[in-house]
């Protein structure tokens, strides 16, 4: 997907280690269907040479105020005019405590000071060690700069260049890169708090077997990304996947349909929005054995008895929340035939205003899919998609339909 297609980007490098991480940025940019334009202080020449930045960026790079390449010798002016956002990355603690000032004595600065504010966002990437972040100063700078418009990347934290342990590290490339795409994704939920099940569930038979289902879990996830983009507080209670857990989404990992009922009830309490995408077994063993069930030699498999395990959407479409209308519940479909129909049907069931139907064997473990929206008024259909995509267009679908305040 190009998420960034159309954008340009000034990339500003202050003084700091983690410039290295900024060639490889550039790039995840660029791969993202942006333009870069590279823009480098002094300090910065001392970690990386513009020649690396000049042949990732496929532009010659800036690092004075006086570069005459520039016919009326103003690239303050006209490389900011040209950017959708200036983003310094590292961010050094030299280089907030200037822009707090307002300083303009070199390139990169003084192109800070002179942007259109309102058309281009100043984004900042901090990186320093773990002292010079916890200071009272560089926090007190963040907080006059975060009043002042611009917007602070979060850091990373664990081992530091200088052999010391904790937080200031810059975040690793294509964390910032799903940190800026979430920045231009329109805010349909802000101050919104969206709860989302993912994935299959696990059934235990015995302590080394059970039962689950081909759920990959992609769908969930990549609604509980859109969510977070789209400014929601979002917790993910997830089953038993093997996916990262999208930036700034709260993670709950659960195995079976208790489990995940016993996660999703209390969180239900707290949100505005609920999504069951997961695939919740329909069915558990009655009984799972304490110990792992042999062969006896009599060449016949052990007789299994099943329960019906909780239906979570249903449980919590029915309690008072949804019911006062303080939660809007939407339910997935996965259906192998007459979708429409059957999605129909299973609203009506489950009790929610929303149901998404999809065809379930096509869409397990794939990165696209096609769906049909179900409501009260009729179906949408919306077509193929990258799950990304349609995670999104749902977000937006469903913050259509959430009561005014
Ligand atoms: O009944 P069916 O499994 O087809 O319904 C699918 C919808 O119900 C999905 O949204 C799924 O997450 C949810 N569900 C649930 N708990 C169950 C079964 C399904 O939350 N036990």
């Amino acid at each position: 997907m190009n998420d960034l297609a159309g954008k340009h980007f000034v990339l500003g490098l202050s003084g700091g280690i983690a410039c290295y991480k900024a060639a490889e940025l550039c790039r995840a940019l660029i791969k993202e269907g942006a333009t870069v334009q590279v823009v480098m202080t002094e300090a910065a020449e001392q970690f990386i040479t513009p020649v690396t930045m000049q042949a990732l960026s496929n532009r010659p790079v800036y690092g004075s105020q006086w570069d005459s390449r520039e016919p009326n010798n103003m690239p303050h002016i006209n490389l900011s005019r040209e950017a959708d956002a200036i983003l310094v990355a590292p961010c050094s603690a030299d280089f907030m405590a200037k822009l707090l000032h307002g300083r303009a004595d070199e390139l990169l600065s003084l192109m800070c000071l002179a942007r259109p504010r309102p058309e281009v966002p100043l984004l900042l990437s901090p990186s320093m060690n773990r002292e010079m972040w916890s200071h009272p100063a560089t926090q007190r700078n963040m907080q006059q700069l975060t009043d002042d418009g611009a917007t602070i990347l979060g850091v990373g934290s664990g081992f530091q260049a200088c052999g010391e342990y904790g937080d200031g590290r810059m975040l690793e490339p294509l964390e910032l890169l799903e940190d800026i795409v979430a920045f231009f994704q329109p805010k349909h939920l802000q101050g919104k708090r969206v709860l989302i099940t993912a994935g299959p569930t696990f059934e235990a038979i015995d302590p080394v077997r059970g039962i689950t289902n081909l759920s990959s879990g992609k769908m969930g996830f990549a609604i509980a990304r859109a969510a977070h983009e789209a400014g929601a507080d979002v917790t993910l209670v997830a089953g038993p996947v093997s996916l990262k857990t999208p930036r700034g989404v709260t993670r709950i990992d659960v195995k079976s349909a208790r489990d995940m009922l016993a996660a999703t009830q209390p969180a239900a309490e707290r949100a505005d929005v609920f999504v069951a995408t997961a695939a919740v077994a329909d069915w558990r063993p009655a009984n799972c054995a304490d110990q792992k069930i042999k062969k006896d030699g009599s060449g016949k498999a052990p007789a299994l008895d099943f329960t019906e395990n909780p239906d979570i959407l249903a449980t919590v479409a029915q309690g008072a929340r949804a019911k006062a209308g303080q939660l809007f519940c939407v339910g997935f479909a996965a259906e192998s035939q007459d979708l429409v129909a059957n999605a129909q049907a299973k609203r009506e069931r489950k009790g929610v205003p929303l149901l998404v139907g999809n065809i379930g064997p096509a869409t397990f473990g794939a990165d696209d899919n096609a769906l049909v929206l179900v409501d009260a008024k009729g179906t949408m259909e919306v077509p193929r998609a990258s799950k990304l995509e349609l995670a999104r267009g749902l977000v937006a679908e469903i913050a259509k339909r959430l009561p005014k305040k």
